[in-house]
């Protein structure tokens, strides 16, 4: 017997890029087939073509053996294909249940059966151990929560191929076992299942067998336990060494400092410093705070009490303007929201933080940012026709690239990154780090929130740990492990998706 799903000499080409080259790929019943590549590679657009979302130019689709034509997200529900999204693809004015049943509600004599679809959907968080409200708004949910709810309707649709992209990149560790198992439960019903990460750890864990993509073209497909040194040189052709090359600079003069910062059920009492040439790390598990703390700081929310001083001097309105003004930067995790301007080229999405710099007299100096923007393309290997393509047309792991450009190229003293090297392929984070080295060399200080262990033990010169709104604990690089982080982070608070 054939595999369940076969894709041929599959190619597609958009304007300047070819983004995929022939292409083969095979996925057995039961089976969890990994796809690795560089940003860029093609791996969304290869998954794509199995969602209805583009059409192949060239090559066939065979389901059971039988060619396939998948032209719209109809065909695909209806031959059993669901995909979960790199972009979430929730309504956030819509419940949980309305989400999960969005289109096709349980209904009763022509009306929604409004009981029904709360209970179905309860019976699917269950089975899948999530503890969400079906009534909750997805507007109200954390990221954690919404990639459950993505899951949850999924298996609403009964699929038998389920592709999940990058399905880890906003999950800490608890939530990432969790949704193991989920794919282990899964395996066991006899699905198949496609899954992307940049997380090389996972694909031994979770995977049977991995395709590897570079540039559009199959490098090889290999067994799930291939060594990670081997799986990265076929990612990117080389090997890469020091996987985080941290370089401790001098430590100067303080340039951040976060005094009793308080918001009625979000942070309490939140106060430490930042010092110039100085990496600090914040850790925690989805939902401790952090990325409140960030804008808190930023000024984006407000705060009930506290202050914020750069370079000893109060921040008096505490808004966005007055923190740029003041020589801060912020990488927003959320790209998609907040990092991008998405009919804007990747040279004006990169210009956009140092706007201010190339303007004189009203006019934007264009050749300057153009300069710039090259660079920064260069350095940052973002994969892009040119400066002038629109970001939107960019891969997710290249989009991400840009907004850390732009904020480079901002020359802030005091960064603030939020989940930075979300999405971003092993390559490429060798490259941000690099670039964090240079600026703490420069005098500037960051502050890097992550929920990639590694991450934080590997670049922070300090570790500080939330947890429940409140910072739990202050680690020094030295002290610091896997295990003293996590019981901070998870102290006074049930480390679950809730
Ligand atoms: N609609 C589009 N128009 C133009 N170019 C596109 C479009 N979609 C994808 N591309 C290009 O095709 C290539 C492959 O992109 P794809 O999104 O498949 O990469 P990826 O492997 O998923 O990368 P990442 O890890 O960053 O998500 C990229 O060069 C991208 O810019
Ligand atoms: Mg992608």
């Amino acid at each position: 017997m054939g595999p369940l799903l076969e894709m041929r000499g599959i190619t597609k080409r958009f304007p300047g890029v070819v983004a995929l080259e022939e292409v083969d790929f095979e996925l057995e019943k039961g089976e969890v087939h990994v796809l690795l590549g560089e940003n860029g590679a093609g791996k969304s657009t290869l998954v794509k073509m199995l969602s209805g979302a583009y059409r192949p130019d060239e090559g066939e689709i065979l389901l059971d053996g039988e060619p396939a034509s998948i032209s719209s997200a109809t065909d695909a529900q209806e031959l059993g294909i669901s995909t979960i999204y790199q972009e979430f693809n929730l309504v956030p004015q819509l419940t949980v249940a309305e989400n999960i049943f969005l289109g096709r509600q349980p209904r009763r004599f022509g009306i929604v059966n409004r009981r029904k679809m709360r209970e179905e959907a309860r019976k699917l968080l269950e089975r899948m151990k999530v503890r969400v409200d079906p009534e909750a708004l997805i507007s109200d949910l954390g990221v954690a929560q919404r990639q459950m709810v993505e899951i949850a309707k999924a298996l609403s649709l009964n699929a038998r191929i389920l592709i999940m992209d990058e399905p880890t990149a906003s999950l800490s560790g608890q939530e990432v076992k969790r949704l193991f198992e989920i794919v282990r439960g899964l395996k066991q019903e006899e699905v198949a299942m496609i899954f992307i990460s940049h997380h090389l750890e996972e694909v031994a864990e979770i995977g049977d067998r991995v395709t590897v993509l570079r540039d559009g073209k199959v490098v090889d497909r290999v067994p799930a336990s291939t060594e990670h040194s081997e799986l990265v040189r076929m990612m990117v052709g080389r090997s890469v060494e020091a996987q985080f090359p941290r370089r401790r600079p001098e430590i100067g003069e303080i340039l951040l400092e976060v005094k009793n910062l308080s918001r009625e059920g979000v942070l309490e009492d939140v106060s430490f410093s930042l010092c110039a040439g100085e990496v600090v790390g914040i850790a925690g598990i989805v939902g401790a705070g952090r990325t409140e703390l960030a804008r808190a700081i930023f000024g984006a929310d407000p705060v009930d009490s506290g202050e914020v001083w750069v370079e000893e001097r109060r921040m008096e309105r505490g808004d966005p303007r007055e923190a740029k003004r003041r020589g801060m930067g912020l990488v927003t995790e959320d790209r998609q929201g907040q990092g991008i301007v998405p009919p804007l080229s990747v040279a004006e999405n990169l210009g956009l933080a140092s706007l201010e710099r190339n303007t004189s007299a009203g006019l934007v100096n264009r050749r300057e940012q153009r300069k710039q923007a090259e660079k920064i393309i260069e350095d940052l290997n973002i994969r892009t026709p040119g400066p002038d393509q629109e970001i939107r047309y960019l891969s997710g792991g290249n989009q991400q690239k840009v907004v850390i450009g732009k904020w480079l190229l901002a020359d802030s003293r005091v960064l603030i990154m939020d989940e930075p090297t979300r999405g971003i392929d092993v390559g490429a984070k060798v490259e941000i780090y690099e670039l964090m080295n240079e600026l703490t060399e420069n005098g500037a200080g960051i502050l890097m929130i992550s929920s990639d262990l590694p991450e934080v033990l590997g670049m922070s010169d300090r570790i500080l740990v939330m947890s429940g709104g409140r910072i739990t604990g202050e680690l020094s690089a030295e002290e610091a492990n896997g295990e003293n982080v996590m019981e901070l982070a998870t102290r006074g608070s049930e480390a679950a998706v809730e």
